[in-house]
């Protein structure tokens, strides 16, 4: 079943987190990048192991990309609840950084996490240094003013724009905030078997898509205490999502045809890849 799978892959990954940390000083900020690592889904280190195990990688070299990963997504949830982005004060059923410590304390275990994961891909048991190389290159393109902070920049900007963005426009932004991660983590298995990831870069770009129209419907219908997260605030704060602009019925047949994409996008895998389209079909079920 898909959500034992998860939760196996969560638990890998939070030991591996645990091992990491442990070593570091104990300070404030250290501790606060040790609690915002724990919990959530774990969907993108887990499209790390799973594509990584469809190549043939070994699990010990796949656990330092999906750990990672995950590094970067905890950085980015830190920063986007802060006071200055979405002014949140509750992610994963807990406070969030900055109201548990303080915003300097939340800005820096941010900084740090998004280091951490590059140290965590250029570590000599991810590969070789051809391998690590790319990983590294990958990840800053996929992270960064090309991929989530662009999509993250527009997702601001786009709530003090006067008029609504158009289909195009919104389907930008979320390729960059919520795509670009989802991709690199899909990627990652065939970038460390040395093998071309089109098919996955495929696969992921609808996925990407499905799951952030899956975290918008949730934000209008969803249930906080399952999604442990304050829900209800794309529409007052005047974001630019797929509800937005399609409608609930809209939004919930576009992310149904992009699921149906994902899944063919992996033909060529055959029934290797079923664990993949399970996570494609959970991506737009989930209730958290
Ligand atoms: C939340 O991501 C932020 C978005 C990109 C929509 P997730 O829904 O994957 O959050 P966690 O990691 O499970 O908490
Ligand atoms: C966050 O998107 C995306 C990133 C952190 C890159 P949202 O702002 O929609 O995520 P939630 O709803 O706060 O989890
Ligand atoms: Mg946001
Ligand atoms: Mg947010
Ligand atoms: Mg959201």
């Amino acid at each position: 079943m898909f959500p034992e799978r998860l939760a196996r892959a969560a638990e890998r990954i939070q030991r591996h987190f645990d091992q990491v940390l442990r070593d570091l000083d104990q300070v404030p900020v250290v501790q606060a990048m040790a609690y915002a690592t724990q919990g959530g889904k774990r969907l993108r280190g887990f499209l790390v192991l799973e594509s990584a195990r469809l190549h043939g990688v070994a699990p010990g070299q796949a656990i330092w990309p999906a750990t990672a990963i995950e590094a970067l997504h905890a950085y980015s949830l830190v920063h986007d609840d802060l006071p200055c982005m979405d002014d949140d004060d509750l992610r994963r059923g807990r406070p969030t950084v900055h109201v548990k410590w303080d915003e300097a304390v939340a800005v820096l275990a941010g900084d740090a996490l998004q280091s951490l994961a590059f140290e965590l891909v250029s570590h000599p048991e991810s590969g070789s240094a051809e391998i690590r190389a790319e990983l590294a290159l990958s990840l800053a393109r996929a992270s960064g003013a090309q991929g989530m902070v662009l999509g993250q920049a527009l997702d601001m900007a786009a709530e003090a724009a006067s008029e609504a963005l158009t289909l195009d426009q919104i389907t930008m932004l979320q390729a960059g905030k919520t795509g670009a991660l989802i991709q690199w983590s899909a990627c990652a298995g065939a970038r460390l078997a040395g093998c071309d990831p089109e098919p996955l870069r495929q696969y992921a770009g609808a996925l990407g898509l499905a799951f952030q129209i899956a975290d918008d419907i949730l934000d209008v219908e969803g249930d906080a205490d399952k999604a442990g997260k304050r829900l209800q605030k794309d529409a007052e704060a005047n974001k630019a999502t797929f509800v937005s602009l399609l409608g609930l019925d809209g939004a919930r047949a576009r992310a149904s045809d992009l699921i149906e994409q994902a899944s063919a996008a992996l033909d060529s895998y055959g029934s290797e890849a079923e664990t993949l389209r399970a996570a494609a079909r959970f991506v737009i079920a989930r209730e958290s």
